[in-house]
């Protein structure tokens, strides 16, 4: 049985699909306090397999120890915190209390209910401004620039710390890049409350005509035509490769895996392949480039691939026109 926190968010009802359609059984937790419930509802739709819901917080120490006794919890894997580099500035204190006390409180129910193996959601925002590209997983961490980035190098830090300390310890970091699409059914995907931080949900509201144009933050990088550059990969990708690590790692130890495409798409790429997939033109007008953002950043995921057999299956098109579908259908999001 695996425990999914943070299992109603976006990622996490992806890999919820995965696990079930892997014959996992999975317990959520989550506060909701990014997500809804009917995302949840959606993956029962998807897999005509419910998951077992606990509403409530990882901070909460007494609900963590009753769900591990109620339930056999072969591995944790861990979504649950906060991810807006924005707002991580402004809030610091509660990125630090969310992201860092969260994992502590977990990994405290986890120790005194001896489960030992945990799947860690990272970011390649620990790469800090990269070293070298394409980012393999013996770069230098570090130089983050904001809350949000420090909160995942400080728990990955932790983590690592926890099986020197305590070999028995399964403890996977998965450094995602720019997840990005939707399942096919078109049933569940990125839902983001407000006005869009990231790239791909901002060009699908503008798509569907809830926001006016796109601003493209910077075209005088280094880059070949001049917009940032990431590596996107399929959300879809990105939940199978949980269940790879959770089938394919078994024995204890420190294991650390990018999960990115290897391919890099400027602001520009991104919008025109929007723009195939939706049918019509989307106006953009280039903005002043935006504060901590770096050129380009994509990952070699060629260590997943020889170790895990893991390797990301889904294109641009895919992931396009998943995201127009996803919108499409559901306007409003879950609302
Ligand atoms: P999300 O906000 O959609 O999902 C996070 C979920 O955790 C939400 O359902 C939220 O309600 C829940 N949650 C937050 N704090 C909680 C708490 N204290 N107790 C219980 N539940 C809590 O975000 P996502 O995009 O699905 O990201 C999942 C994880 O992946 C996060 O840790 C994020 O930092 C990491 N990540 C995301 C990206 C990205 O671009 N989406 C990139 C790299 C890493
Ligand atoms: N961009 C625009 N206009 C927008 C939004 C973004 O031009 O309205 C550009 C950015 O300047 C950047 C690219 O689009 O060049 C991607 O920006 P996103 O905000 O979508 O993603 P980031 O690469 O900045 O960051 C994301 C997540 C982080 C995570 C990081 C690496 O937000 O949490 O990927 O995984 F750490």
């Amino acid at each position: 049985m695996i425990l999914v926190t943070g299992g109603a968010g976006y990622i996490g009802s992806h890999t919820c699909v995965e696990l079930l359609n892997s014959g996992y059984e999975v317990v959520v937790v989550d506060n909701f306090s990014n997500s809804s419930k009917e995302s949840l509802a959606r993956v029962g739709k998807i897999t005509g397999k419910n998951v077992r819901l606990y509403e409530g917080d990882v901070r909460d120490l007494s609900l963590m120890n009753k769900i591990f006794k109620e339930n056999t919890i072969d591995c944790v894997i861990h979504f649950a915190g906060l991810k807006a580099v924005g707002e991580s500035c402004a809030k610091p204190l509660e990125y630090y209390n969310n992201n860092l006390y969260g994992t502590l409180v977990l990994l405290d129910a986890m120790k005194a209910n001896n489960c030992k193996k945990i799947i860690f959601s990272s970011s390649a925002t620990v790469y800090g401004d990269p070293e070298k590209l394409p980012l393999d997983e013996n770069c230098k961490v570090g130089g983050t620039t904001n809350p949000y980035g420090t909160s995942k190098l400080f728990q990955e830090i932790m983590l690592q710390d926890l099986y020197k300390a305590d070999k028995e310890w399964t403890v996977i970091l998965l450094r995602y890049f720019n997840p990005v699409g939707a399942h096919e059914s078109g049933l569940i995907g990125e839902d983001p409350q407000g006005i869009p931080n990231n790239l791909c949900p901002y060009i699908t509201k503008v798509a569907i005509g809830e926001l006016k144009e796109i601003g493209v933050f910077g075209n005088d990088y280094d880059t070949p035509d001049g917009t940032g550059v990431r590596d996107y990969i399929h959300v879809v990708d990105l939940a199978k490769g949980h269940v790879t690590a959770i089938d394919k790692i078994k024995s204890s130890g420190v294991y650390i895996y990018n999960l990115g495409t290897g391919t890099g798409y400027s602001v520009l790429e991104m919008i025109h392949g929007f723009e195939k997939a939706c049918g019509h033109s989307l106006p953009y007008s280039f903005k002043p480039r935006r504060a901590g953002d770096i050129a380009a950043c994509y990952a070699d995921s060629s260590k997943a691939f020889k170790e895990l057999g893991w390797k990301a299956e889904l294109g641009l098109d895919e992931m396009c026109a998943s995201m127009w579908k996803w919108q499409s259908m559901n306007p409003k999001g879950y609302k």
